[in-house]
């Protein structure tokens, strides 16, 4: 099923469960490739990145058990296989992390360059840096990118200062680190809770890490992991994406499984627009109480900052804000592509190249359009959507749920990426959808 035609203007209403985090899970069970043991995990989210990543383990040789819909074994006793299948790896971003899990564990690896959604330039040269910093040779390739340790076959602990607060480079680096031979000092890494639950993990297999106020992490090499068991965090990203939803449709959503700490930052502007919540033990209630959203002006940051990722859905609710809304995109250059279609539907939206922000930003004075203008409230009226990537594509579907008439979403297949089962819990909200 790659198509939804969808009947707008209806309020969600409802409960719905969210899953394990997605930029959580697809680094830890890589994580799993660092030991000799059955590695549990549980809370794993039911999506096709996930998926994509077991099988390659599996092609690689590790015995992966489903134990129940949310849980996974993994052994990776008896890797047979280092080169890392080139069709699955390049479905997916997070098949990087398997640079850092292989050469850590065995100085030597064989891993096609990362797919994922078209966000900008992406490159990975923190991530090199890093592995280059501990001893590693890489070199890219034919859409491969090799790395072995000379010699010794073991990295050695280094000093790593990264250009670029980047999450994947972070957990990368990290992984490549703990069974390196000595202290790894990683400088201007990012600390977003998917990487502390990543250094969790860690940590219960016997590394030995710490963290400064300064965004330093020091990690101790040692020399053999052991199997853990790691109940993953909720996902931040899919809460803020039903919260906006609630708010976009005139909704009301309890989100059991969102969690405050993580989503404080969220919150804080969910509130300045005039949406409520009501934050339990089980989870976090959003509405629309009726009346006027207001305008508001974020800035997508690293953690604790506004994350990029919520940025997009959150896009659409401030179409049906009164007056003139701000966002300034300072973490991907070009992710204000899935507004087109919202134009199309009704909203008026301007995007700028300067920097609408006080935030520093390394886009400032080049040629992407990052900042985006939003006036509203304007009624969105469906139409033929195409899904252009996941985060993208979730925002044109709580548009086409907005929006008044019929839209036909298609490539419905790219927000399975992300979003477990978001089919069921479309139902459970009432949205009239086939
Ligand atoms: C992770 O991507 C997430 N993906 C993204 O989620 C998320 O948007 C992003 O972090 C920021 O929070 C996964 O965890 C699998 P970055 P990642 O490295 O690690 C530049 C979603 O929809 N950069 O923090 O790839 C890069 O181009 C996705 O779930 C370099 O220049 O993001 C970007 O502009 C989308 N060189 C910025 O840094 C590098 O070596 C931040 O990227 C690395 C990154």
């Amino acid at each position: 099923m790659t198509k939804y035609l969808i009947e707008g203007g209806h309020p969600l209403h409802g409960t719905i469960e969210i899953s394990g985090a997605k930029n959580a899970a697809v680094p830890i069970i890589p994580a799993a490739l660092l030991v000799d043991g059955v590695c549990r995990i549980e809370n794993v989210p039911q999506i096709s990145d996930v998926t994509l990543i077991l099988q390659i383990l599996r092609e690689l040789g590790a015995d992966v058990r489903t134990i129940n819909r949310t849980t996974v074994e993994i052994d990776c006793s008896h890797i047979r296989n280092r080169q890392v299948p080139y069709e699955l790896a390049r479905k997916i971003r997070a098949s990087y992390y398997l640079v850092g899990a292989l050469l850590g564990r065995f100085g030597w690896a064989e891993v096609p360059l990362p797919g994922g959604c078209n966000l900008g330039g992406r490159p990975i040269d923190q991530h090199i840096k890093g592995f280059v910093a501990m001893g590693a040779e890489v070199d890219v390739r034919n859409g491969l990118i090799y790395a072995q340790v000379p010699g010794r076959g073991c990295l050695a602990g280094g000093q790593v200062y990264l250009d670029i607060v980047s999450v994947g480079a972070t957990m990368n680096i990290m992984l490549a680190a703990v069974l390196a031979e000595g202290k790894t000092e990683l400088s201007g890494a990012a600390t977003e809770p998917e990487i502390m639950d990543l250094v969790c993990v860690l940590q219960k297999m016997g590394a030995i890490i710490s963290v400064d106020v300064d965004r330093t992490f020091r990690i101790e090499g040692v020399k053999e992991l052991q199997g853990y068991t790691h109940t993953s965090l909720t996902d931040r990203i899919e809460a803020a994406s039903w919260a906006s939803a609630a708010l976009a449709t005139h909704g009301d959503i309890f989100v059991k499984g969102a969690t405050q700490p993580e989503m404080m930052t969220f919150l804080n502007v969910f509130r300045k627009i005039g949406g409520e919540f009501d934050i339990t033990d089980k989870g976090i209630r959003f509405w629309h109480p009726g009346g006027d959203l207001k305008p508001v002006a974020i800035e997508t940051d690293v953690h604790p900052g506004f994350m990029t990722d919520w940025q997009q859905p959150l896009v659409v609710a401030l179409t049906q804000a009164n007056g003139l809304s701000i966002v300034h995109e300072t973490v991907y250059e070009n992710r204000f592509g899935f507004t087109k279609p919202l134009v199309e539907m009704g909203a008026t939206i301007q995007l700028y190249r300067e920097c609408l922000g006080s935030l520093p930003c390394r886009f400032r004075q080049r040629n992407y359009k990052h900042s985006a203008v939003i006036f509203g409230p304007t009624p969105l009226t469906g139409r033929d959507i195409d899904v252009p990537d996941l985060r993208g594509g979730f925002s044109h579907l709580i548009a086409a749920l907005a929006a008044k008439g019929p839209s036909n979403v298609q490539g419905i297949s790219l927000i399975d990426r992300g979003y477990a089962d978001f089919r069921g819990k479309l139902e459970a909200l009432g949205a009239d959808f086939d």
